[in-house]
This record gives C-alpha cells, structure tokens and sequence, in this order.
C-alpha cells in the first residue's frame, strides 16, 4: 500500500539518518553540531515518526553533508538501530547500519575525575562497551561503568 503521508520532503544531495531511537533526534543533531544558528544547508528533523520496525522513529536529514567516522560511533551510542543512507541527486546510493564498535578510543571520556585518561598525561580515553541497550560501558584504565545518561552529558 501506498504511504499516505510524506513527512518530510526528499533531499537531493546529504544525508539521512533514518531509524533513530525515538527521543534521540536532538542529541543526534548536536552530535553533528547542529545548534540552532550554525549557516550550511537545509536541516530537517522529524521526531516520533510511525515505524514498524520500531515502533516510533526519528529522523535527521542533512542536506551538503557527509558524516565521518566519529559522528557515526557516536550515533550509534545513542541509536544503534540507526541507518545512513547517503543521497545524491535524490537516490539512496548508500545505506549502512550504524555499528557499534566493541572498544571505543577517544570517541568518549571518562567521567571519572581521577581516571589517568583525564591527567595531564597523552592517555587517549579507551572503553569497552558491555551492553548496547540499556547502553554501558567501561573505562579500560579505572573500571568505571558509564550508562546513556552520562554519555549524554558530553555531546
Ligand atoms: N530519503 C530522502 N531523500 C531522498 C531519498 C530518500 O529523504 N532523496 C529518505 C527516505 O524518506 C527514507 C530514507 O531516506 O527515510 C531511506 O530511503 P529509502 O531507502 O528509499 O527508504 P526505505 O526503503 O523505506 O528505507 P529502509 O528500508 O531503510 O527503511
Ligand atoms: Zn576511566
């Protein structure tokens, strides 16, 4: 059948970030250091969007972008059943699944003040990430479990 609606319109070159965990567009959009008053191209973002794989799904499209490797890891922490599908001149020319990596380095810190990655010392931050959903990881240097919440912090 036919979709009767269109949410929202079609880019022509960019990004979709489509299948986001409901709740999560904002976060994505600021993973992606969309602000509010940044200039660029056009940015649209649907939130609680019917789907049937989830249930209820955001949406983030970028027109003029491509997102990089880091962007993406950080996508999926929030959003691991996140798609990327890249857009030139109004067709999916590229779909992947975000995955998340199983050792994360420097994509995140460790909110542990005494933690040696947060010294003086070049200790890039390192975790291991032990559930996707409910999200945790934890900190290779000093133990330290960190949960959505906290990740959420530093976007
Ligand atoms: N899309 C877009 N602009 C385009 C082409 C696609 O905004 N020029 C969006 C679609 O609205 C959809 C996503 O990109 O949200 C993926 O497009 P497509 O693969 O055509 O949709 P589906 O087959 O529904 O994707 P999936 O199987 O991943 O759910
Ligand atoms: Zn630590």
């Amino acid at each position: 059948m036919p979709k009767k609606t269109l949410y929202v319109a079609k880019i022509r070159n960019g990004t979709v970030i489509d299948h986001i965990t409901a709740g999560h567009a904002m976060d994505v959009a600021k993973i992606l250091g969309i602000a509010g008053r940044t200039n660029g191209g056009i940015v649209t973002i649907a939130m609680n969007v019917a789907s049937k794989k989830l249930g209820k799904k955001d949406m983030v499209k970028i027109e003029g972008r491509e997102l990089n490797p880091d962007e993406v890891d950080k996508i999926a922490l929030l959003a691991p059943h996140a798609s990327i599908n890249i857009i030139r001149n109004y067709e999916v020319i590229e779909k992947k699944e975000v995955k998340l990596p199983r050792v994360l380095k420097g994509i995140i810190k460790c909110a542990n003040p005494a933690c040696i990655s947060n010294s003086d010392e070049p200790v890039q931050p390192k975790f291991y990430v032990e559930s996707e959903e409910p999200l945790s990881v934890k900190c290779h240097y000093c133990g330290y479990i960190m949960e959505k919440q906290d990740i959420l912090k530093q976007f």
